[in-house]
């Protein structure tokens, strides 16, 4: 192994080991005492990009630990209903937002809900762009064609267009074969400004051929952008996908990730893990673009100020603060300042560049001097390049980045996990809560079969 490939599987693993440490040793969640005192409050001259969850799907992905419920109608009427009020408690707020990001689950699940939400959500602030996601059962032409105006990018769920890979995740029978999923993505094209098909690489087993199969067909549909995920597992998922799909001794994510990247030469690289047809200024990853969100909805994270800030993840609870005109917020997380600048530099690694001046104004920084080490270190081991102000991830850098992504996405699940029992509690006053004429055995019937 020659000297170059030694000090970049050293700088990997202490990438890995860093981020680990901040968000498992450092991660320190504080659930609050008094929740409903909690306000999200934006400050002056800062710009804020505002993120809504929808967290239902009609089955689950054994790979997927978004938070989410099984989709029931009445459930989700009435939690659109509280994700509404919860729009305008952030107007009373006094936050604006130029863009939306809505994230699931599966948005697309009830459009009529979703529609209603979206028109308040523009009526309510500044916005000019929302980007959406769904999955291949929802993006019929004549169903989309209702967000025509609303929703300016559509990004959907393929995950693989290999049919084997398609049975083993389930997706096959939910979604139809590879030519099945084809067909409908071929149809969708044009009804939005961009459509974004998303993959994910190196999954178990997951062959070179197959993966470049999925690249030259997610190419011949030709949609504005494509993004490759490297599979993210986590303690939440580590079980469901070696049942589903084995379990591997080789680990393809980086080879695989440098067969997509000159695969995608031809491309615009609008971050890591994205390749567009053509520049855009559309946000891909919420996370990425906008340091700084405000998240509603079940189990939503906020990042304000220096603190990630957690929304009640059981739907219960959720209902029950919203419609008792109280904050949904039920626990927080301080970082300190250096964290937040790497975090903030990661972030601009990530989306392709950071300029020097902007982020020291920003953060009130300055990047040599506070993170004199971070920024020695990437130089050293030829991740980064700086020039006329700018520093740009080389090749090797970006891919530091998507496994320093992949790990912080992986990271949340901890949050998630601490969380996720709390979304069993069945809920003895789920419908007097979120609707006083609803009958409530019936909720709770509904509940005990939702939680994921
Ligand atoms: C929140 S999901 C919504 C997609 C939509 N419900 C569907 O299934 O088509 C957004 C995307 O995250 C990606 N994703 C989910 N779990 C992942 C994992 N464990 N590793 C990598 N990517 C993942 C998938 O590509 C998925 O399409
Ligand atoms: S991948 Fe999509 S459909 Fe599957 S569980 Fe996750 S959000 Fe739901």
């Amino acid at each position: 192994m020659g000297l170059k490939n030694v000090v970049e599987k050293l700088a990997l693993s202490y990438a890995h080991r860093s981020i680990d440490k901040s968000l498992y040793n450092e991660f320190n969640i504080k659930i609050l005492q008094n929740p409903d005192t909690y306000i999200k409050k934006p400050k002056p001259g800062k710009s804020y990009m505002l993120y809504a969850h929808v967290p239902f799907c009609h089955t689950f992905c054994p790979y997927c630990s978004f938070h989410k419920y099984h989709y029931e109608q009445e459930v989700a009427k009435l939690y659109f209903e509280n994700l509404r009020t919860e729009l305008r408690q952030m107007k009373e707020h006094g936050f604006e937002f130029g863009s939306m990001y809505v994230g699931g689950g599966t948005t697309l699940i009830n459009e009529a809900e979703l529609e209603k939400t979206l028109i308040l959500a523009k009526e309510l602030f500044g916005i000019t762009e929302i980007s959406a996601e769904t999955d291949p059962n929802h993006i019929q032409p004549e169903s989309l064609r209702r967000f025509d105006g609303l929703i300016n990018r559509l990004s959907v769920g393929v995950q693989s267009f290999d049919d084997e890979i398609l049975k083993k995740v389930g997706r096959y029978e939910k979604f139809g074969s590879s030519a099945d999923v084809q067909k409908k993505l071929k149809n969708a094209m044009g009804v939005f400004p961009m459509l974004s098909l998303d993959l994910i690489f190196n999954l178990p087993n997951q062959t070179q051929a197959q993966l470049l199969n999925d690249i030259k067909i997610a190419k011949s549909i030709a949609p504005e952008q494509i993004t490759l995920y490297p599979l993210m597992k986590s303690n939440m998922t580590r079980d469901a996908i070696a049942k589903t799909l084995g379990v591997s001794n080789v680990d393809n994510e980086r080879k695989f990730y440098e067969i997509i990247c000159e695969n995608f030469s031809d491309y615009y690289q609008s971050n890591a893990w994205a390749f567009a047809k053509q520049k855009s200024d559309l946000k891909d990853e919420y996370v990425g673009s906008n340091s700084e969100y405000v998240g509603i909805g079940s189990g939503a994270f906020s990042f304000l100020d220096g603190e990630l800030v957690i929304n009640a993840f059981n739907l219960l609870d959720y209902a029950r603060k919203i419609k008792s005109g109280k904050s949904a917020v039920i626990a927080k997380c301080s970082f300190t300042r250096k964290e937040m600048l790497r975090y903030k530099l990661l972030i601009k690694l990530f989306d392709g560049c950071i300029d020097v001046s902007a982020y020291n104004s920003q953060n009130k920084a300055n990047i040599h001097k506070d993170l004199a080490f971070e920024m020695s270190m990437l130089k050293l081991v030829g991740a980064i390049k700086e020039s006329d102000g700018l520093i740009k991830p080389t090749d090797f850098g970006r891919y530091i980045c998507l496994t320093l992504m992949r790990d912080f996405y992986a990271g949340m699940d901890r949050v998630r996990a601490i969380f996720k029992d709390d979304a069993k509690i069945k809920s003895s006053k789920m419908l007097r809560i979120m609707s006083d004429e609803h009958d409530t055995i019936k909720a709770e019937a509904i509940l005990s079969n939702t939680a994921s």
